[in-house]
């Protein structure tokens, strides 16, 4: 079968190999992969700069979907034909978050792949309204948004960073629960189409660096309750001027160097700071539900044919992606 690994070289980040396809233990299925996509991870651990290091040679990749095409001895969950998609935490099924367990792409071979045998537990089955291209967008971002914007209701205003994977999730959850969304992004094609999947007001940060101030205006200067955090410590600062007293702020991700957190303010605010870590299968069953129930569809930007993987990592590196870039197995 054909895969990608991880150079470790210098060379392009991932490149073409063989390797044999697996065969299912017991209590495992194998998956024939027909979709998967990529998150700002799988960049990082391509070109070595994750904080975990990955050993050369290594599959990329979290977020997969396919079909079961064999089922190891006493799999009860799925049979042959079934579809399904991948976990980000393999092993983490309910409850709160146990511990960092052995991810894909970092200390297993994930699904960047023709095929993949997995234990049965760690996949989840596909809402039938999807693709498979859609399907691989879930299991990483949508996840991260869900559990970014849990709690989130009718009436409650909720400030998205951007325009990437996870920040399109969070707006379109948190429209499906009635919220009213802010965003931030670095282009007026960017801002338009916010707008179009529901986002009332786009402030440009590139533009307006003070968007925390322009966030309480447009919110008649009570803030946001809720901030769903991309930039980490380059827009911490201005999140916290953003919010409003006694306001969330989820920690995701921590892609913008700043100078981090003013803490007095932090306190003036009376916030509170959750970091989130994607979320359990529980929790992707749940979302999963409500995806079919509302019959969302992911925003993908663009897909690229298996054997032009390459361009896909080239592509995500660019920025100029609006949503999720996905790979056609
Ligand atoms: N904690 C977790 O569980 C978890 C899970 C998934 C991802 N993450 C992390 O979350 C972050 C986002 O992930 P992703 O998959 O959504 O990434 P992505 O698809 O690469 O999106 C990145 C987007 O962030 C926006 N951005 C960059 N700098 C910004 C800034 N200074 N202010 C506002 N927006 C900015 C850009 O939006 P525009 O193009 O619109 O400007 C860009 O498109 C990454 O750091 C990732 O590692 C964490």
């Amino acid at each position: 079968m054909q895969t990608f690994q991880v150079n470790g070289d210098g060379g392009p980040v991932v490149a073409p190999v063989e390797r044999p396809v697996p065969v299912p233990s017991a209590g495992e299925v194998l998956v024939r992969v027909k979709a998967s996509s990529l998150n700002a991870r799988d960049l990082r651990i391509a070109n070595g700069t994750y904080p975990v290091p990955t050993p050369p040679g290594r599959i990329p990749l979290s977020d997969g979907a396919g079909i079961v095409e064999a089922v190891g001895d006493g799999v009860s969950r799925f049979r042959v034909g079934d579809r399904v998609m991948s976990t980000f935490h393999p092993t983490w099924i309910y409850g709160a978050f146990p511990k960092w367990g052995e991810l894909y792409g970092v200390q297993r071979d994930g699904w960047l792949t023709e095929y993949i045998a997995v234990d049965e537990q760690s996949v989840v089955g596909v809402p039938e309204h999807l693709s498979f291209e859609e399907a691989a967008t879930l299991p990483c971002a949508a996840l991260t948004a869900w559990s970014a914007v849990s709690g989130v209701g009718a009436g409650d205003v909720l400030l998205v960073q951007g325009s990437g994977g996870v920040s399109v999730f969070a707006l379109q959850f948190a429209r499906l629960a009635g919220a009213r969304v802010l965003a931030t992004t670095s282009s007026a094609e960017k801002a338009r189409r916010l707008g179009a999947l529901g986002a009332s007001d786009v402030v440009d940060y590139v533009s307006t660096p003070e968007w925390g101030a322009q966030v309480r205006a447009l919110t008649g200067g009570r803030g946001a309750d809720l901030v769903v955090e991309i930039g980490g410590a380059g827009t911490i600062s201005q999140s916290i001027a953003a919010i409003t007293e006694g306001g969330r702020i989820s920690l995701v991700g921590n892609l913008a160097s700043g100078g981090g957190m003013d803490l007095t303010r932090f306190f003036q605010r009376g916030a509170t700071l959750r970091a989130i870590t994607v979320g359990s299968r529980s929790d992707f069953e749940q979302m999963n539900r409500v995806i079919s129930r509302h019959q969302l569809r992911p925003v993908v930007d663009r897909v690229f044919p298996f054997d032009e993987t390459p361009d896909a990592f080239s592509h995500f590196e660019k920025g100029s992606r609006f949503g999720k870039v996905v790979i056609s197995h």
